[in-house]
């Protein structure tokens, strides 16, 4: 298991980071990123519920947002973490406030055609965005994959959502859409591939390095 991938008290690259820690607050959050255990499995389950209902609010019917209830997220994510060789699951902790973000990446059969690894999901807390946390976790999970011989990755967003931006800005490419039914609502999902991950991580990377610089 990976002990701390990187901590953003530290300025540079991530994967040239030693493991080891040296704190000093350079931000005002500061967060290490290690794989997540299954006593996270509330924190997670609490994220990921809130999420849901904030940054997917108007995307889904608020019904259908609100049934996903963090005791059974909280079970689902009990049965997620450690149980499945393919899934990587890594959180952002800080040592005051606990997990704030996390990311659960896939790899093996059955991911998109001509893509061998998928972001599955991507959270961090709504009052902790935009410090650079979702950009670390999606390098650290992104090294995870690609030190198990990934050589692509995909994933799905909905189409309405702002994060799509991000995914275009790191040259992820529009690779599919699909579209089904929630309770009446059209819901449509886009998928962005990069078919190079080592290119991909090499951007994230220098991503990462400025936003711990800034
Ligand atoms: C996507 C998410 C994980 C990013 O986390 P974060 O900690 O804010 O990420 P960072 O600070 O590293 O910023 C990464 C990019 O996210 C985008 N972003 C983050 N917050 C945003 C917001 N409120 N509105 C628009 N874009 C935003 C920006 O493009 C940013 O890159 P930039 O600063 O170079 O433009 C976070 O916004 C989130 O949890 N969103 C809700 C869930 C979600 O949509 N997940 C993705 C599912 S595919």
């Amino acid at each position: 298991m990976c002990q701390v991938t990187f901590d953003n008290a530290m300025s540079g690259g991530t994967s040239q980071m030693p493991a080891g820690r040296r704190p000093h607050q350079t931000r005002a959050i500061r967060w290490q990123i290690r794989d997540a255990v299954i006593g996270d499995s509330p924190a997670i389950a609490q994220i990921q519920v809130d999420s849901y209902r904030t940054a997917y609010a108007g995307m889904f019917p608020q019904t259908y947002l609100n049934h996903f209830t963090c005791a059974e997220q909280e079970q689902d994510w009990q049965a997620t973490i450690g149980s499945d060789a393919r899934d990587i699951v890594l959180v952002a902790a800080s040592e005051g406030n606990g997990v704030i973000g996390y990311a659960l990446t896939r790899s093996g059969v059955g991911i998109h055609l001509g893509y061998d690894s998928e972001v599955v999901a991507l959270h961090v807390r709504s009052i902790y965005q935009r410090q650079g946390t979702g950009r670390a976790l999606l390098c650290a999970a992104l090294e995870r994959l690609e030190e198990r011989g990934c050589r692509s990755v995909m994933l799905w967003t909905l189409r309405d959502n702002r994060v799509r931006e991000w995914y275009e800005g790191l040259n992820g490419q529009l690779i599919d859409e699909k579209q089904y039914d929630v309770d009446g609502w059209d819901i449509i999902e886009a998928a962005y591939g990069w078919e190079n991950l080592s290119s991909l991580l090499q951007t994230l990377r220098s991503s990462v390095a400025r936003s711990l610089a800034s």
